[in-house]
C-alpha cells in the first residue's frame, strides 16, 4: 500500500481529490477552522440524528454537496489520544472496505497537531484493514485500497517531518506485522519447521542477516534433550533457527529475542479434546512475531545487536512421544518430569534459553502462545509480561503503549515454584490448575541466567470465532522495545566506561 503526505488547509478539504475524504474529528465540538463543505455535512447529520461527536461514531455521505471527494467518511474520536485517532479511522477505514475506494486520503481534525506516533497508527490501521489471507485459496479478492494520503494542516509546521517519521516507522511494523500473521496464518501442513527456517534463510539473504538453521543431529550434540524429546513423536523434523543481526558495536551485548515456534501442538500423549485443535496451528505465533520483528529491524537498522532463536516442531501423539512420567535431561543439566505433555512449550524453551547463554546477552525476551490460563487472566487485551527487574518491566510496557500493542505485568514471586516440585527429578513441566501462566513463568525462570523477560501472548497472538486469523502481536511491541533498546544512552555510556576501564 501506497503511503504520501500531502499539505492541505483544513478550512479547504474540500478541494482534496481522492475516491474517499474521511475527517477524524476530535472533541466534542466541531473545530472553527474547519472546512465549510466538511462542517455543513456533519451539522446536517448531527441535525438528523445520524451522527454524534461521540467516541465510536461513523457515518458515510455519498457525493457529499461542495466536496471534489465522491465520499465523506466522517470519524468521531471523542478523546484527541492517538489511541481514539486510530480506533476511529480503523472504524473510517471498515465503511470504505469493499467498496469502489482506491484511494482515501485521512485529515485529523481537532487534534493538537498531527504526531509522529498518530502517522505511524495510520499505517499500521490502513494495513491491518487491508490485510487479506489468499494462500491457501483459490478465490480470495485483494483489498481494493492501494493508496492513503494523510493530509497535514498548512498551519502545523512541524506536521510534515512528524508525519514522514511516522509513516516510514509504520510501514516498517506493518510489514514485520504482515508477515508474521502471514506465517501464522498458514496451515500446519505449509508453516512447517523447515518452511520457518527456509523463510528466516530468506529473509537473511534479503537483509544481511546471518542464518543458521540446525537440524536434529545438531541439537542433539548440544544436548537440547528436552526440545527433542517435545519433537520425537512426529514425523516432521525439527528446526532451531538462529539469526543475527548486527547493527551495534562488535563489543555489544547483544539482544536477544526467543519465540516459541510449535508448528501445530496436538497435546501429545495428553491430548487435547477435538473441539477448536486447528487453532493450535497458531501456537507458532510466538516465532512468527520474532520473524516479524527481525523483519522491521532489517528495515529500521537500529544501533544494537539482535539474536533470534526459534525451536520450531510439531507436538504430536506416536508410538515414539514422549509419556507421562518421562524424565528428560535438560540443556541446562536440570532434570524435567514431563507430568503433561501439553506443557511442551516450555521444554522447547527452556533449552533455547540455554542456547542464548553463549551470546552474554544484556537482556532475553521469550515471546510464547504459553497456557490456556493467561487467556483466562488477561483476554486478548494485553499479553501477559514477566520481568526479573523493574527497568526492564517499564520499557515493555512503553513499548505496548506506544505500539498500541499492550501487555501487562504479572508476578514472579518464589511461592508460585512450589508446585513444580517432584520427587523424581529437579522439576516437574506443569505445577497445579490455578495461576497456570505464573507457574509456567516460573518454570521458565529457572532456566534464566540473565535479564530476562517472557512474554505469555496466547490471548493477543490470534482471534478466534468469524475474525479467527493471526493479529501480528507483539510485533509493534518488539520493536518498539528494541528501538528504546537503541536509543538507551545510559547502557552505552556504561558499556563504554567499562571498555575505558580495560584499555
Ligand atoms: N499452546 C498451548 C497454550 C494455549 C492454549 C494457547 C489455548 C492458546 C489457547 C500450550 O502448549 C498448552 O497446551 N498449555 C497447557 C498447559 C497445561 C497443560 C499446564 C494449557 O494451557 O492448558
Ligand atoms: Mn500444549
Ligand atoms: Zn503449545
Amino acid at each position: 500500500m501506497d503511503f504520501r503526505t500531502q499539505s492541505a488547509s483544513f478550512d479547504a478539504l474540500a478541494s482534496v481529490s481522492a475516491d474517499a475524504l474521511i475527517v477524524v474529528i476530535a472533541g466534542s465540538s466541531l473545530p472553527k477552522n474547519l472546512d465549510k463543505a466538511v462542517a455543513s455535512a456533519a451539522q446536517d447529520a448531527i441535525k438528523l440524528g445520524d451522527f454524534e461527536l461521540k467516541t465510536g461514531q461513523v457515518l458515510s455521505v455519498m457525493r457529499p454537496q461542495g466536496l471534489k471527494a465522491p465520499r465523506l467518511v466522517l470519524a468521531a474520536s471523542g478523546a484527541g489520544t492517538v489511541k481514539a485517532a486510530r480506533a476511529a479511522l480503523a472504524g473510517a477505514l471498515a465503511q470504505v472496505k469493499g467498496r469502489g475506494v482506491a484511494h482515501a486520503a485521512a485529515a485529523f481534525v481537532g487534534f493538537d497537531g498531527l504526531s509522529a506516533s498518530l502517522a505511524e497508527h495510520v499505517v499500521l490501521a490502513a494495513r491491518e484493514a487491508a490485510y487479506v489471507y489468499r494462500h491457501t485459496k483459490a478465490s480470495a479478492p485483494a483489498a481494493k485500497l492501494a493508496k492513503l494520503t494523510l493530509l497535514t494542516d498548512k498551519g502545523d509546521l512541524e506536521a510534515g517531518k512528524a508525519a514522514k517519521t511516522g509513516l516510514a516507522l509504520g510501514a516498517a511494523i506493518a510489514n514485520g506485522v504482515d508477515m508474521a500473521r502471514e506465517f501464522a496464518n498458514r496451515p500446519g501442513n505449509i508453516a512447517t519447521p523447515t518452511f520457518l527456517g527456509e523463510q528466516v534463510k530468506q529473509l537473511g539473504k534479503e537483509y544481511g542477516f546471518k542464518v543458521e538453521v540446525l537440524d536434529r543431529k545438531a541439537v542433539e550434540k548440544l544436548g537440547m534433550n528436552t526440545f527433542i524429546s517435545v519433537a520425537q513423536g512426529s514425523d516432521e523434523p525439527l528446526r532451531f533457527i538462529v539469526a543475527r543481526y548486527d547493527g551495534g558495536a562488535k563489543t555489544e551485548a547483544p539482544v536477544v529475542l526467543v519465540g516459541k515456534g510449535i508448528t501445530f501442538d496436538s497435546g501429545g500423549i495428553s491430548i487435547k479434546p477435538g473441539a477448536g485443535m486447528d487453532e493450535m496451528k497458531f501456537d507458532m505465533g510466538g516465532a512468527a512475531s520474532v520473524i516479524g520483528t527481525l523483519r522491521a529491524v532489517g528495515e529500521l537498522k537500529p544501533k544494537l545487536n539482535l539474536v533470534v532463536l526459534v525451536p520450531s516442531c510439531e507436538n504430536m501423539p506416536s508410538g515414539r512421544a514422549v509419556k507421562p512420567g518421562d524424565v528428560v535431561t535438560s540443556m541446562s543439566g536440570q532434570t524435567i518430569e514431563n507430568l503433561n505433555t501439553d506443557a511442551e512449550g516450555r521444554l522447547i524453551l527452556c533449552d533455547a534459553l540455554t542456547y542464548a547463554e553463549r551470546f552474554k546477552p544484556a537482556v532475553v525476551v521469550d515471546v510464547a502462545t504459553l497456557t490456556g490460563a493467561c487467556v483466562i487472566a488477561l483476554g486478548g487485551v494485553r499479553s501477559g509480561m514477566y520481568a526479573t527487574d523493574d527497568e526492564l518491566a517499564g520499557e515493555l510496557l512503553s513499548a505496548g503503549d506506544a505500539a498500541l500493542d499492550l501487555c501487562w505485568r504479572m508476578p514472579l514471586d518464589d511461592e508460585y515454584e512450589e508446585g513444580l516440585k517432584t520427587n523424581f527429578a529437579d522439576l516437574a513441566n506443569v505445577a497445579g490448575r490455578e495461576g497456570g501462566s505464573i507457574t509456567a513463568a516460573k518454570f521458565l525462570q529457572r532456566f534464566a541466567k540473565y535479564r530476562w523477560a517472557h512474554l505469555d501472548i496466547a490471548g493477543t497472538a490470534w482471534k478466534s470465532g468469524s475474525a479467527k486469523g493471526a493479529t501480528g502481536r507483539p510485533v509493534g511491541l518488539l520493536t518498539h522495545f528494541l528501538l528504546g533498546q537503541a536509543a538507551k544512552p545510559a547502557a552505552k555510556a556504561d558499556k563504554s566506561a567499562a571498555k575505558a576501564q580495560k584499555a
